[in-house]
């Protein structure tokens, strides 16, 4: 795919930069990068923050010609292509959290939040992501939130950004080959240790919780959750917890 970087020192959002570019026509491969977002937007309808320079905060534009079942992976995949990175280029040792959380030290490092608008040139889904480089000093937040620098990663953030592009490609150009659904599974299946026989709790739609053991992908991505009865449960969307045995 070919890329076109458009740089900003300051956004909204870049998510929704790229939308407005994508409702004006904007061609497959726009990357939409900022230093600072004044509304950074997260999944659920939370914000992401995302003070000046303290993170890489980039927003891709696709027009996939992809079955419908398969456009989930988009997001599996995205977090699959940073595992790559963190682990290549920063040296970490990262874990993916259902669906596409990137964790280190089980403190979440990157988050990834994919929109879909209908626009006059097709369907245009924008993939956002946020990686921490350093943390704000702001207890609420490091509880559960990691940076690089926290884990002793040390990159710029320019040489960052390219290598999220290039692992970006790769695996995008693989979830478009007529095996790349079942691949781009086995890859995240590879890459996290929620993908099977952990135990978790799942927060779905009005505030509902299932609390069990994780059983693998279903083809569009879905998370199988077996419950103590015996019955699997395919959860499309809603936040996961990793449960502790005391
Ligand atoms: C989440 O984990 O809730 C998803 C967070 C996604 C944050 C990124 S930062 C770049 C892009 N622009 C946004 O407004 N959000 C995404």
């Amino acid at each position: 795919m070919h890329f076109r970087v458009l740089h900003f020192d300051i956004l909204d959002s870049t998510n929704l930069e790229a939308l407005r570019h994508a409702r004006l026509g904007a061609e497959e491969g726009l990357c939409v990068v900022a230093k600072q977002q004044t509304a950074g937007r997260g999944r659920r309808g939370r914000s992401w923050i995302s003070r000046s320079e303290t993170g890489l905060y980039l927003s891709m534009l696709l027009r996939p010609t992809l079955d419908e079942r398969a456009l989930p992976l988009i997001t599996l995949m995205a977090a699959v292509a940073v595992h790559d990175v963190l682990t290549e280029s920063v040296g970490l040792k990262p874990d993916i959290k259902w669906p596409n959380d990137v964790l280190v030290n089980e403190k979440k490092i990157c988050g990834i939040l994919a929109e879909s608008a209908e626009t006059p040139t097709g369907l245009a889904v924008v993939v956002g992501i946020g990686i921490n480089l350093k943390l704000p000093v702001d207890e609420a937040i490091t509880a559960s939130a990691t940076a690089i620098e926290s884990e002793g990663g040390s990159v710029e953030s320019n040489a960052l950004l390219a290598a999220v592009i290039t692992s970006f490609d790769r695996y995008y150009e693989i979830l478009q080959t007529p095996s790349g659904p079942e691949t781009v599974i086995d890859d995240w299946r590879q890459r996290s240790t929620y993908f099977s026989g952990k135990e978790v709790k799942a927060e779905i739609e009005n505030d509902k919780n299932i609390t069990g053991m994780t059983d693998g992908l279903e083809a569009n991505g879905a998370l199988r959750i077996r419950t103590p009865d015996g019955e699997i449960h395919a959860i499309h969307a809603g936040d996961v917890t990793g449960l502790r045995r005391l």
